[in-house]
């Protein structure tokens, strides 16, 4: 509908006990909405990331016709003021590959992920968010070049393998799409990406963050609110630190951890000796003191390079390779965690059935609490 629970005012009361334990009241537009356990769920998840909150329960009541009329006609107006908001479909689930390190690998999980997630049949993006460092093109093995649609005059990700990529290394070093970029600060790139491609109906858009926690994360977090955090590791402490200050930064800018994913875990050579190279435990005692899980261990193994350089991601090249059994493992987990979003929305058919409500104003009956 174009806002967010709080700004559509279906947020009734908010009470924090002593415990830490936050009561939200979540007022819907009608007891059947579909959307329902999605608005509940994100509603917990959002406010578990602030601090001091141990736990929250979410009482949902439904509207009366008269509330609902109200929503639907701010609704209207928010539509026709927000033309500007991003081209990334609200339901589109958003995970943001991140560390506070450069070369722990964040290129190479989003590849593979997106990869395993494609392959699990959803439709999935791949934005590479790494504006000056970008790698994702060459790991995808995609020399395309970006080109905008006439009619829109949005741009049109590339496809690879299934997966609609953008890339700023698929935009530059060509003057046409260099014309089309004049004018624009490259700094801004993000903010087109977000607003000016036709991303289309996702269920996942993967992004690889640049290495460190500066202005991109922030940004991404402001533009997207949707998005979520996989933060990578390597399993030795002093990565842990700067892990944890990206972590740090997600809980400010109240972006969701959905999990840790350890790369480089361990190294086993062709006679079977497993080598712990970077130390071991990092992942697990990352994962444990931010209270999410460890969505997977990878091996470090040639083949995820050669994977990367050759264009053709280790989890597509070599589907039995040990990391590309750990890239499905966390994509699978990363599903269960963030399972993708019915599209019920209130544009579509919610939309007729709450004119239809609204027409005949017919009131629903009350729900009952839920956690
Ligand atoms: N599990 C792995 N096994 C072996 N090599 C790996 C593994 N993961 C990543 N690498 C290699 O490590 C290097 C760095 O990986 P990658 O570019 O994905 O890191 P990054 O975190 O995105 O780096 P940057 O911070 O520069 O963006 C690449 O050469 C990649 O092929
Ligand atoms: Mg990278």
């Amino acid at each position: 509908m174009g806002g967010n629970v709080v700004d559509l005012e279906m947020i009734t009361s908010v009470t924090v006990d002593e415990d830490g334990v936050a009561e939200i009241g979540l007022m819907l537009t009608v007891a059947q909405c579909p959307m329902r356990g999605f608005l509940e769920g994100e509603t917990a998840r959002r406010v578990k990331t602030l601090p001091g909150i141990s736990d929250v329960v979410v009482r949902t009541t439904a509207m009366t016709s008269k509330q609902r009329a109200r929503l639907m006609s701010g609704a209207r107006m928010r539509a026709r003021e927000t033309a500007l908001s991003t081209r990334v479909h609200p339901t589109t689930r958003v995970v943001a590959v991140s560390s506070g390190k450069g070369g722990v690998g964040k290129s190479t999980i989003s590849a593979n992920l997106a990869v395993a997630l494609a392959d699990q049949g959803f439709e999935v993006g791949l934005l590479d968010a790494d504006i000056w460092g970008f790698s994702i093109p060459r790991m995808m093995g995609s020399d395309a070049r970006l080109e905008a649609d006439d009619s829109t005059k949005l741009i049109i990700p590339a496809r690879v393998g299934g997966i609609r990529l953008v890339s700023t290394g698929l935009i530059i070093e060509n003057e046409e799409t260099a014309l089309m970029w004049r004018g624009l600060m490259l700094s801004k790139a993000l903010e087109q990406f977000l607003h000016q491609v036709d991303w289309g109906e996702l269920d996942y858009l993967v992004i690889d963050m640049p290495p460190g926690t500066g202005d991109i994360q922030m940004a991404l977090a402001r533009l997207l609110p949707q998005a979520e955090m996989v933060v990578v590791t390597t399993p030795q402490k002093a990565a842990q630190k700067v892990a944890i200050r990206v972590a740090d930064m997600a809980r400010r800018s109240h972006m969701p951890i959905v999990g840790v994913i350890e790369n480089m875990s361990s190294f086993t050579c062709e006679h079977g000796v497993e080598y712990q190279l970077f130390g071991n435990g990092g992942g697990a005692e990352l994962s444990e003191s931010l209270l999410v899980p460890l969505l997977a261990q990878v091996p470090l193994d040639p083949e995820v390079v050669a994977g990367g350089d050759g264009g053709m991601p280790v989890t597509r090249s070599h589907p039995e390779n040990p990391a590309s059994l750990a890239f499905r493992a966390a994509a699978r987990r990363i599903v269960e965690l963030l399972p993708p979003v019915v599209d019920e929305s209130c544009t579509g058919r919610i939309a007729k059935l709450l004119e239809q409500l609204a027409v005949s104003g017919e009131d629903v009956p009350p729900l009952v609490a839920s956690n």
